[in-house]
C-alpha cells in the first residue's frame, strides 16, 4: 500500500479513538486540533479578519513595531521555527528584520494541518531564498524535527503566536513550556503572543460574532466526523455556544444538543445519547495577565527578555531568553 494511504488510515484510526473516548466521558468533548481539517483552516482565517476577533490584527500590530527588537542579538545561522502557524503573515513580519540582518536565515513550520502549511509557505514564497521546511504534525514532534536537523551552530528562535498558548489547559502549557525550553540551548529563544484578560462582553462577542463563522467553524467538526467517520450529526439540532468561565479564566466553545437524540459514529464504532441542553465541549482559550505570562515563562526555566502589550485589544507578545 502507498504510504500516503497508510498515514491517512493511520489518522482517521487515530481520530476515531480520540473521538470514541471523549465521547463517552460524563462531559463530552472533541480535541481542538480536529477543528482544523482543511475547511476549518480556512474558516479560522476568516475569523481572524472579523472585526470582533481582534487577536491576529494586535499581534500583526505587535510585530509590525516591534519584531526588529525581538530579534535583536540573534546569531547567524538562525532557524525560525513556528509552532502552529497560520497563514504565514505574521511570520513574515518577524522574518523581514531577520532576513535584513543576517546572512542565513530558514523556517520551519509546524502545524497539523497541511492547509495551514501550504499557506504559510505561499506567503513565505515572498522570499524566494529563504529555506522553508514543513512538518504536518503536533506542536512538539515537530520542534523535536526541527531541533534534530540544526547544525552545531544554528540558533533557534520559537515563535507561538496568535494565542495558540491559550488553547492548552495551564498546566499543560507550563509542560509544554517546560519542554520546548528543554529542547532549546542557551542563545535560543521563544516569541509567544498571549491574549489577555478583557470584558466578558468582549471576550463572548468575539467567540460568537455576529455574522455566524466561528459558530461555522464550530459546527464544521461535525461535519468533519459526518465525512471521515461516517457518522449522522444533524447540524440543525446543535448549537454554538460561547461561555466566559471566569473561574478558570478561559472562553470555552461548546455544541449543544438542542433535543434528546441519538447519533450513530460507524467508523468510531459507537452510538452517542444526547439531552437536550447537553454539550461537546470543543474548545477553550484561556486569557492570561501580563505577569502571569512571564511567571509561566519562567517556572518553565525560560528567562523574560521583554514584553509588549496592545492596550486596546489587551494582547501581548513576550519574548523569552533560553539560558
Ligand atoms: C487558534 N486559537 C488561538 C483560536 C483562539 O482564539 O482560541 C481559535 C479560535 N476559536 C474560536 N475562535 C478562534
Amino acid at each position: 500500500m502507498a504510504p500516503t494511504s497508510t498515514s491517512v488510515l493511520t489518522r482517521r484510526g487515530r481520530l476515531a479513538k480520540d473521538v470514541r473516548r471523549d465521547l463517552e466521558g460524563s462531559q463530552k468533548r472533541l480535541q481542538p486540533k480536529y477543528l482544523y481539517d482543511a475547511l476549518g483552516s480556512q474558516l479560522f482565517e476568516a475569523i481572524c479578519e472579523l472585526p470582533e476577533y481582534r487577536i491576529t490584527r494586535a499581534e500583526r500590530g505587535l510585530l509590525a513595531a516591534h519584531a526588529g527588537e525581538m530579534g535583536v542579538g540573534l546569531v547567524s545561522p538562525v532557524t525560525l521555527v513556528e509552532l502552529g502557524g497560520g497563514s504565514g503573515e505574521k511570520l513574515a513580519l518577524l522574518i523581514e528584520p531577520l532576513v535584513q540582518t543576517l546572512r542565513d536565515v530558514s523556517v520551519a513550520l509546524v502545524d497539523v494541518s497541511s492547509t495551514a502549511i501550504a499557506l504559510a509557505t505561499r506567503t513565505l514564497g515572498r522570499y524566494p531564498d529563504l529555506p522553508v521546511t514543513g512538518h504536518e504534525t503536533t506542536y512538539e514532534d515537530g520542534l523535536r524535527q526541527a531541533v534534530a536537523t540544526r547544525s552545531g551552530d544554528d540558533t533557534i528562535l520559537v515563535a507561538f503566536l496568535g494565542s495558540n498558548f491559550g488553547n492548552l489547559d495551564p498546566a499543560e502549557a507550563l509542560a509544554f513550556l517546560g519542554r520546548v525550553r528543554s529542547a532549546l540551548r542557551a542563545g535560543d529563544r521563544l516569541v509567544l503572543g498571549a491574549d489577555l484578560v478583557k470584558p466578558e462582553a468582549e471576550l463572548v462577542l468575539s467567540y460568537d460574532d455576529p455574522l455566524g463563522v466561528t459558530a461555522a467553524f464550530n459546527k464544521n467538526l461535525l461535519v468533519r466526523l459526518n465525512r471521515e467517520l461516517g457518522a449522522n450529526f444533524d447540524l440543525d439540532q446543535f448549537a454554538h455556544r460561547a461561555v466566559w468561565n471566569a473561574t478558570a479564566s478561559r472562553v470555552e466553545m461548546h455544541l449543544e444538543s438542542l433535543c434528546d437524540q441519538t447519533v450513530l459514529l460507524p467508523a468510531a464504532n459507537c452510538l452517542v445519547r444526547f439531552t437536550a441542553g447537553e454539550s461537546i465541549w470543543t474548545e477553550s482559550s484561556y486569557k492570561y495577565n501580563e505577569d502571569g505570562i512571564a511567571d509561566m515563562g519562567a517556572a518553565a526555566g525560560f528567562a523574560r527578555r521583554d514584553q509588549w502589550v496592545d492596550a486596546e485589544a489587551r494582547f501581548a507578545v513576550t519574548v523569552f531568553d533560553a539560558e
